[in-house]
Parts: C-alpha cells; sequence; structure tokens
C-alpha cells in the first residue's frame, strides 16, 4: 500500500492504492509505519512522499465512510510529517484532492508536475476538508482563496497553485527524481518557517468581513446545501481561533456532516455518476465493446439545439461541419456558436487557446454533400418523425459507411428512424438538454437493431465533450423525458384542481429543485408541449379540440392547449404561467403533500416501470439524468434514491391511492416491479432491469 525505498540520504514513500491512491485503512496504516521507519533511520536525512500509477492520492477513501472507522486517523499521521525534524517533500503529479492536498499541507515542502491538479472537492460530497485543511489552507494563502477553494470544490492547475504559495515548485519529468532532488537541496534547512500549524491567517483582521461575503454567496449558488456554509464557518475559524480549537470545530462540523442524510445522497451521487459509464446493452457492455475514432462530424440544423450541440464538440476539439438550409440560419447559427464561445471565454471557462482552435474546426454548409465523409452526423431539426426519416435516408445514401448516424430527437423512437437507412447498427439517439452546451447530461438511446460498437463510440464522444452520459433503451419519451411526463402532466391537472403556479412550484422549490414545473415550462417555451400532444393525437389519428380532456381513454390537460391559443408561450412572449391570475376556481387548494406526492411519486412509478421494461439498467442511470438532466438537487440523490428514503411501502401504498382517485392517468397504474421490491424488501444495490423475473 505505501513502497518504501531510500536513495542516499532520501526516504521515498510511494503511495500504491489504484486507482486513485485514495487514503484507504490499509494507506493509513502503511504510510504511518513508513514515516515512523524513515524517522528512526538514521541515514535517512529528507523523507518524499509522492503517489504511483497515475496520481498522488485524490483523497480519503469514499468508500469507507459507511464503514465504522479505524485508526489511525488520516489528522494522527500527518501530524508526524510535520513534527519529524527531517524536511518532508510532497511531489505532487496528477490530482492532490481532498485529503491528499491535507497530506501535502503537513509536508514542509510541496512540489508539482504542471500538469497536475490540486482542490478540497469535499464540498460536493458534502462534507469539508476534515484533517485539517479547513486550518491549513488558509494559513498558506489567506481566507479569501481559502474560502473560495474549499466552498467550490474546484481543482487549480499547478500554475495557480505557485501563485497562491500552495506549492513551492513546479517541476517536469519524473516525480521520483524531481522530489529527490528537491529534498536533498533542502536537506539541512530550518523548518519551523515551514510548519504551517506555526502561522497566521494574513487577511485575519478581514474575517468578518471576507466570511460574511461568503455565507451570502453560498446561500445563493448552493440554495439548499448544508456543507458550503458550514465550510464557511470551518475556514472563518481559522483566522479567529487559535489553531488547536480550529481543529476542534473542524471537527465538529465535520462529524455533523457526515451524519446528515445531505452527504450520503451526495456520495451516492458521486459514485452513480461512475456506476453510469459501466454500461449494458443486449449483445454488449462497456468492457466488450470498443468506441470507435472520431474525428470530424456534422450537426444538422442550427437552431438552438444543433448551436449548442456544435458546441459541445467543438470545444472538444472535433471538426464539425454545420449544415442549414438556406445561407440566413446559416448565418445565424455561426453568429450563436460564436456568441457562446466568446461568453465563455469571457467568463473564463474556456481558454482562447481551445476557442481560437474551434473557430477554425467549424465548417458551415448548405450541401449535404459535404458530409460524406464525417465520422459522426448528430441530427438536430423540430421534431417531426417523417421529416428525419428523409434526412436519415439521405445521409445513408450520402454518407461513407462506416459513418454513425445519430438523432438529438427527445421522444421519437429510434427505431423508426433507424428503418430510414439501410445501416439500423449505425443509427442511435444522442439526447441533449438545452442548453446543451451548458447541461451536462446526454442520454444516448440504442434502438433494436444499434449495434454494442455505436453505443460504445456515442458512450465516448459523451465522455470527451464533457458529459455525463446514459444509455437507455428507446421506447415513447425516452428514460428522462418519460419520467418527467408525469410530473409535468401532474402540474397541470392540479392547477385545473385549484392549485395556483406559484403553489406548486413552490413546493418543489423547497424541496430543492432550482425551478419549479411553471417556471421550467415558462423557461422552455410552452408550445412544445402543445406540439408534443397534438404530434402524438396525430400519430394516433385523432384530432383534438379546444375541449378535449381525453386523448385514447387518457385524461390530458386542456391547459396546454388554452395557453397556446392565448399566445402565453412563456418567457419568450413575456407571459406564461407567471402572468396569469389566481383563478378563483370552487375546488379545495390540495395541500402540499399531495403536491408532492402527485408530482414526485407519478415519477418514481414511472421510473420502476423504466426499470422493469429494461430502458434503463439501474436506479443509478435514472437519478444522474435527473441529476444532470433536470437539476435534480445532488443532496436528494436522485428521485429512486429519493424513493427507497421514503420507503417503497408507502411509495407505493400512495400510488395505489391516487390510481383509484385518478383512473384515467394511466402513469398511476402501479409498477409491477415496485410492488414486488416492496413486497420482498430488495435493497436498493440489487434493484435494476431484470430484478422482478428472479423475485
Ligand atoms: N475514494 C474512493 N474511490 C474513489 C475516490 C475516493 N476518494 N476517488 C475516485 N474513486 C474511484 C471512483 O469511484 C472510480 O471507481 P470505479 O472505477 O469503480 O468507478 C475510480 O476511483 C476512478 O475514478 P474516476 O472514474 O473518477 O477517475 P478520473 O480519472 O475521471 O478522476 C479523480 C479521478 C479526479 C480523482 C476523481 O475520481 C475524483 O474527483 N475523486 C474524488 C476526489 C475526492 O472527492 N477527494 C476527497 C475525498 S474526501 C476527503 O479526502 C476527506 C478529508 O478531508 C479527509
Amino acid at each position: 500500500m505505501v513502497d518504501y525505498s531510500v536513495h542516499g540520504q532520501v526516504a521515498v514513500l510511494e503511495v500504491n492504492n489504484p486507482p486513485v491512491n485514495a487514503f484507504s485503512h490499509n494507506v493509513r496504516v502503511g504510510l504511518d509505519r513508513s514515516i515512523d521507519k524513515a524517522i528512526k533511520d538514521t541515514n535517512v536525512k529528507a523523507i518524499v512522499i509522492c503517489g504511483k500509477g497515475r496520481t498522488f492520492p485524490a483523497g480519503a477513501d469514499i468508500r469507507e465512510f459507511d464503514q465504522p472507522h479505524k485508526e489511525p486517523s488520516l489528522t494522527l499521521v500527518f501530524e508526524k510529517l510535520e513534527k519529524t525534524t527531517k524536511p518532508v517533500v510532497a511531489a505532487i503529479h496528477g490530482t492532490c484532492l481532498g485529503g491528499g492536498l491535507e497530506c501535502a499541507l503537513f509536508c514542509h515542502y510541496r512540489i508539482a508536475q504542471k500538469t497536475a491538479r490540486v482542490g478540497f472537492p469535499e464540498v460536493q460530497i458534502g462534507i469539508l476538508p476534515g484533517a485539517a485543511g479547513t486550518q491549513r489552507l488558509p494559513r498558506l494563502t489567506g481566507l479569501h482563496v481559502a474560502m473560495d477553494m474549499i466552498t467550490s470544490g474546484r481543482h487549480i492547475f499547478a500554475p495557480e497553485a505557485l501563485k497562491y504559495g500552495i506549492i513551492d515548485e513546479m517541476f517536469t519529468g519524473d516525480v521520483i527524481n524531481a522530489g529527490i532532488k528537491f529534498a536533498k537541496s533542502v536537506m539541512n534547512k530550518p523548518l519551523e518557517d515551514r510548519c504551517l500549524m506555526n502561522k497566521t491567517v494574513k487577511d485575519a483582521d478581514q474575517a468578518d468581513q471576507i466570511a460574511d461575503e461568503f455565507m451570502s454567496l453560498v446561500k445563493r449558488k448552493y440554495k439548499g446545501f448544508e456543507a458550503p456554509i458550514d465550510c464557511v464557518k470551518a475556514v472563518k475559524a481559522s483566522a479567529t481561533l487559535p489553531y488547536r480549537e480550529g481543529l476542534k470545530m473542524e471537527s465538529r462540523l465535520m462529524q455533523k456532516l457526515l451524519l446528515s442524510g445531505q452527504s450520503a445522497a451526495q456520495r451516492y451521487a458521486f459514485f452513480s455518476e461512475r456506476a453510469v459509464s459501466r454500461w449494458k446493452m443486449p449483445g454488449g457492455n462497456f468492457q466488450t465493446a470498443k468506441p470507435l475514432p472520431i474525428k470530424s462530424t456534422a450537426v444538422i440544423g442550427a437552431g438552438t439545439m444543433g448551436t449548442g450541440i456544435a458546441v459541445c464538440l467543438l470545444n472538444a476539439g472535433y471538426q464539425v461541419y454545420l449544415l442549414e438550409q438556406n445561407q440566413k440560419f446559416l448565418e445565424n447559427g455561426v453568429k450563436t456558436i460564436r456568441g457562446i464561445i466568446e461568453g465563455s471565454v469571457r467568463l473564463g471557462k474556456t481558454p482562447m487557446a481551445v476557442a481560437q482552435k474551434a473557430a477554425t474546426l467549424l465548417k458551415p454548409t448548405m450541401k449535404y454533400e459535404d458530409l460524406a465523409d464525417v465520422d459522426l452526423v448528430i441530427e438536430a431539426v423540430y421534431e417531426n418523425l417523417s421529416l428525419k426519416r428523409e434526412i436519415f435516408s439521405k445521409l445513408d445514401k450520402l454518407c461513407k459507411p462506416t459513418t454513425l448516424l445519430c438523432s438529438n430527437t427527445s421522444s421519437l423512437d429510434i427505431d423508426r428512424i433507424g428503418t430510414a437507412t439501410k445501416r439500423g447498427d449505425k443509427v442511435a439517439g444522442m439526447h441533449f438538454f438545452a442548453p446543451a452546451y451548458y447541461m451536462r447530461l446526454l442520454e444516448n438511446i440504442y434502438s433494436t437493431q444499434t449495434s454494442p460498437t455505436t453505443a460504445a463510440t456515442i458512450m465516448d464522444v459523451g465522455r470527451k465533450i464533457g458529459k455525463v452520459s446514459v444509455l437507455v433503451k428507446s421506447c415513447q419519451g425516452f428514460l428522462a423525458n418519460r419520467m418527467r411526463g408525469p410530473f409535468a402532466v401532474e402540474a397541470y391537472f392540479l392547477l385545473e384542481e385549484g392549485s395556483t403556479p406559484q403553489e406548486v412550484d413552490s413546493v418543489m422549490e423547497n424541496l430543492g429543485m432550482p425551478m419549479g414545473p411553471f417556471k421550467t415550462g415558462d423557461l422552455s417555451g410552452l408550445d412544445i408541449g402543445y406540439k408534443i400532444q397534438t404530434e402524438l393525437a396525430k400519430s394516433k389519428g385523432v384530432e383534438l379540440s379546444v375541449d378535449s380532456k381525453f386523448l385514447m381513454g387518457e385524461r390530458i390537460s386542456t391547459l396546454t392547449r388554452t395557453m397556446y391559443d392565448n399566445g402565453r408561450l412563456g418567457r419568450k412572449t413575456g407571459k406564461g404561467w407567471y402572468r396569469y391570475e389566481k383563478p378563483g376556481g370552487k375546488l379545495a387548494t390540495p395541500d402540499e403533500e399531495e403536491i408532492l406526492e402527485r408530482l414526485m411519486y407519478s415519477c418514481i412509478n414511472e421510473g420502476f416501470k423504466i426499470l422493469e421494461e429494461g430502458v434503463a439498467a439501474t436506479p443509478e442511470d435514472i437519478d444522474i439524468s435527473w441529476i444532470y438532466g433536470f437539476s435534480w438537487p445532488k443532496y436528494l440523490g436522485g428521485p429512486m434514491y429519493y424513493a427507497n428514503r421514503i420507503g417503497l411501502d408507502k411509495i407505493y401504498q400512495r400510488i395505489c391511492y391516487y390510481h383509484e382517485n385518478f383512473p384515467y392517468s394511466s402513469h398511476w397504474i402501479p409498477s409491477r416491479l415496485l410492488l414486488k421490491l416492496s413486497e420482498n424488501k430488495v435493497p436498493m444495490s440489487q434493484w435494476c432491469s431484470g430484478t422482478d423475473s428472479k423475485l
């Protein structure tokens, strides 16, 4: 777990715990022993700590957080480093995060490769840097930088770390050699001044002002999250309390956060985000299927979605042909893309070099022939099946045989798009969420014909463009929008029954969503729902009238049409739900519990059906889709995680209750899988598609 070697007078302690050298119990024990050994060895005059393989330790072992704590603690081990009279050098490469950075802050010196990153990401899993990080970083950087890094969890590259004094020097080349060389250069220098515990915080006199500034920032920016608030309190303590007292405060806050439900949910989200990359589908999985190389791409349609998708591809270094049907649309699209990238450079989110390269990679065109040699096409025209089929048929004839043809459709059946071509195995869905350059979810969809190689390739592209990609089977609405469907429908029904948009929205906002369904509707445009409803009716051969309350025996809301007919399309027309006067309906206003249940339990029920049908393979796929597609608060883990917390028995009972009361809404028909899981008390770790056949 820790490889020990002596090179002349320098002991090298190399943490060896792949993949990220986390400080698991064995590593703590190993490090503790190695430090003792190096201290005792009279030939050793300096110590280097580093990580084997790809990285310096990336923090504590998060998987151990749910187990009883085993000594020695990180702080106990690290304190030996600072106390020794032999200089200790942290030689950093890869990602030096959390407990890893804390380890480095107990060392007397820190040097890093130029490409290395350091940071305290603990806040993202609902805790704080609890091995003295909140007390030590401010002693090095001052309060402002420490507050920023610890409350945001952002990683910074070595040059920025050097600027703040977090590292003493940057190096290139081999880590161990650089560590030894540096250690030799400081071998006989005095160490008192190198012990952070002896230092004071340089801007301590402004502690109140800086803490107030960050407190209001985190309350606004991370509304509902507990950890950022406690991070501010702990960092402030570094300036207002003596070191040991500050440590006690940090430890109290850490214990509180560790026990909070939020941290458990955020840790679940952390592992789920990684779990969804281990996709599987009939005939293959992430291990058996290899992605094809993709260099050049094309996006068809330069509207909101098309331009957003193009930005994602360009920023990741792909060549992008942007195709539109006329010069004006094309020019507007190019202008939009430039605007998004320039805005991102101004905000410091995109480096200038990336933006300059992106400009050379964009190839606007009106000729389909230009797409003949691209490796991947993403079609992003409006939701119309016959139009999409026409485009795919044309692409099939024109593109080289290996080109993958994907659609950004949010709901249309990929099988029906694929049959317009002779290469169904190379046709798939790549559903981006608006704004595509910002939202992190990418829903990749396979049809009955899509090959695992195609799936592997689009999952790989998703990763390369920085998305969290989830793979699902094609069905009406796929995972995300299908499961979100009842949410929107129930919200409308609640209005018809006497609630106000504000009431419904505030219930969901109090739960932690950034916006309720009506504010979200106003934002995305209320015409979308109307168009989907009419398209659906059309596909079933039904003509809807103004007062149609049913479609094929299913209750539908008349409000969709009313809003559309009145031009209340949301923000874009300046009026939507939020200019409606409070309806003076006679129906009793449903209480908050009912709003929450009807919006969430209906979706959860759909989620279990999605699992039951194998549309999604695991509850993690579903939860991650909500976290990154609909900004579901990470501290609640995701709707399936939330359902597990509430208890499947209760959820199932309430779903039956609503089914009895609303027999015309099929989304209330209780999921068979949900019933079986709740009857058999199956733990969440075992929920997955196919579980029900075993029960
Ligand atoms: N503990 C346990 N497992 C971890 C881990 C950790 N700290 N960090 C990563 N892993 C696991 C991942 O779950 C993943 O496992 P699977 O392959 O089984 O899914 C594997 O290591 C590789 O991780 P990634 O796929 O994320 O690899 P990457 O190269 O894309 O990213 C990384 C590497 C930047 C280090 C990223 O994994 C990461 O951000 N890790 C979390 C870092 C963190 O939060 N550190 C603080 C821990 S808490 C702490 O240290 C408390 C304290 O103050 C004492």
